[in-house]
Order: C-alpha cells, then sequence, then structure tokens
C-alpha cells in the first residue's frame, strides 16, 4: 500500500471511532531531539549500558553514577519540545474526548503539548521518589547546565535519609498497579488502538496493542520500521510520527 492510501485508510478508521487508544512509544519524542532506545547508533540502548544503568541493583552499586545519568536525561527532556507528533496526539484527545493516552514515555512532552492525564506506564523523570521509604520527592531544580551524564549525589529524603531514586520503572520492576489496569482496561473497550514509535519489544507495555486487537479493535501503526506489531496492524504507516500523524489527524478531522 503507498503512503497516501495507508494514510487516507487509517484515517477512515480514525473518523469512524470514538474510543480510541494511542499507545506511545520513544519514537514519538524522537523528533524533540530525544533518543529512543533501541535505534541502531543513536539509541540509548546502543550506546550505555542498561545493567548499570536501568535496575535497582546498579542504583544500589552506584546510586550517583545513576542519578547523575537520569538528571542528564531530565536537563535534555527539560530543553526539548513537544513536535507536531504530540501536539497531534492531544488533538485527537481534544476532538474524541474519550481517547485516552497510554505512554512508555518518561518525558513530559504529551502534557507539554496538551495532553490531560497521559497514563505513564514506565513512570517519569519528573516524579523522583525515596529508594528505601518510596516517599515522592520534589524533583530538583532545574539545572543550568547539563550535567551530561556526569555522576551526581542523589538528594536524601526528608523522611528517611535513603537515596532519592529516579521515579521510573527499572529492568527487573513491576510497573505501576494502577497505570497497568488503566491501560489493560482501555485497551479492551478501545474501537481503534493507534501504536506509534514503539519497538513492541518491551513486556508487558508490549502486550497492550495485542489486547486491544485480540478485543476486536483496529490497530493502526506508525513507525518508520517493521515492529512485532505488524502482523495485529491493520494499516502500518512506514515514517516518522511528526510528519505523519498531523497528516491522519487532518485527514480524519
Ligand atoms: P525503542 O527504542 O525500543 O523503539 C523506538 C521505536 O521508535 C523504534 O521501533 C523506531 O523504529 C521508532 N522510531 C524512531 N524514530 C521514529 C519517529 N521519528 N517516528 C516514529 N517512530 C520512530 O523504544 P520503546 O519502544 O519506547 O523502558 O521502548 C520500550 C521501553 O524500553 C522504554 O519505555 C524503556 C526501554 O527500556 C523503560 O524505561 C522501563
Amino acid at each position: 500500500m503507498d503512503h497516501d492510501s495507508a494514510v487516507r485508510e487509517a484515517a477512515a478508521l480514525l473518523a469512524r471511532s470514538r474510543r480510541v487508544v494511542v499507545f506511545t512509544g520513544a519514537g514519538v519524542s524522537a523528533e524533540s531531539g530525544i533518543p529512543t532506545f533501541r535505534d541502531a547508533l543513536t539509541g540509548l540502548w546502543q550506546r550505555f549500558d542498561a545493567q548499570s544503568l536501568a535496575t535497582p541493583e546498579a542504583f544500589r552499586a552506584d546510586p550517583a553514577l545513576v542519578w547523575g545519568w537520569y538528571e542528564w536525561r531530565r536537563s535534555a527532556v527539560s530543553r526539548a519540545r513537544p513536535n507536531p507528533a504530540h501536539i497531534a496526539v492531544a488533538t485527537i484527545e481534544a476532538r474524541r474526548p474519550g481517547t485516552v493516552v497510554i505512554t512508555q514515555d518518561v518525558d513530559d512532552l504529551h502534557e507539554r503539548a496538551g495532553s490531560a492525564t497521559p497514563v505513564h506506564l514506565h513512570g517519569s523523570l519528573f516524579a523522583p521518589r525515596c529508594f528505601d521509604c518510596g516517599q515522592p520527592a520534589p524533583p530538583p531544580g532545574p539545572a543550568d547546565e547539563p550535567p551530561d551524564g556526569r555522576r551526581l549525589e542523589p538528594p536524601r529524603c526528608t523522611a528517611c535519609s535513603g537515596p532519592v531514586r529516579p521515579g521510573v520503572v527499572w529492568f527487573g520492576e513491576a510497573l505501576p498497579e494502577a497505570a497497568l489496569r488503566a491501560a489493560a482496561e482501555a485497551a479492551a473497550a478501545c474501537e481503534l488502538l493507534l501504536t506509534i514509535g514503539t519497538s513492541g519489544l518491551v513486556y508487558p507495555a508490549a502486550e497492550i496493542p495485542h489486547l486491544a486487537a485480540r478485543a476486536g479493535a483496529a490497530v493502526v501503526q506508525l513507525n518508520p520500521m517493521p515492529t512485532p506489531l505488524d502482523p495485529v496492524a491493520a494499516v502500518s504507516l512506514r515514517g516518522p510520527a511528526a510528519q505523519l500523524l498531523p497528516r491522519l489527524v487532518d485527514a480524519a478531522g
């Protein structure tokens, strides 16, 4: 199917759907300058070792290394701007109030584009909490200079003086229960699920589009590359989300 007919077909599906789920991954923020995890050359997990940065064991072994790396990412996100794909997602929500946005991203670009309450399946860079007692901690102020991935001692918890950790889900950790439940319920009840910029490799999050498809929803995928979600997608739009999603949303009205 050529690009134009794929956009037309996806737009027709969106036009006749009221209960829509938008499911996003790192690719939706790529054109805001935030690196993805698995893209060749630029992906974070191509350049950094996930086991020494994104596990509870890594934080226990070297809290300053892990905190510094996440503060570097937080400062990059703070300087980034939502791109036309985030804005198009917010437009879908504004036009179809039953829309649920589910994201695996730990940035806040959906919120800054106007999405009301995206479900954050993998937590947020802006919600740190105590590693020992779990009490939420205020995010540190904006860094004047990006810390550049340098080691940085984490702040201490005001309740128990344990080290404060980033509020993201690490490998080997469970997803936040309420977020996973909300995502599963929305996926099971939607008519259309748009999956945007995710490799579909990380479970249980990657189960969400499959769940929607099993419940009878149409799945539309936006991704420049093939993914394991291709078999469940009624339409796959191969290209960058910031170009394709605004076209799709305009065409659907
Ligand atoms: P990945 O890095 O695994 O996949 C990003 C996807 O975005 C790839 O399929 C790319 O082809 C696609 N992509 C790249 N540029 C794009 C663009 N401009 N428009 C649309 N798509 C584009 O990222 P995720 O699928 O989000 O987990 O990864 C899932 C989880 O793995 C993340 O949430 C993170 C990571 O480890 C945690 O932090 C817990």
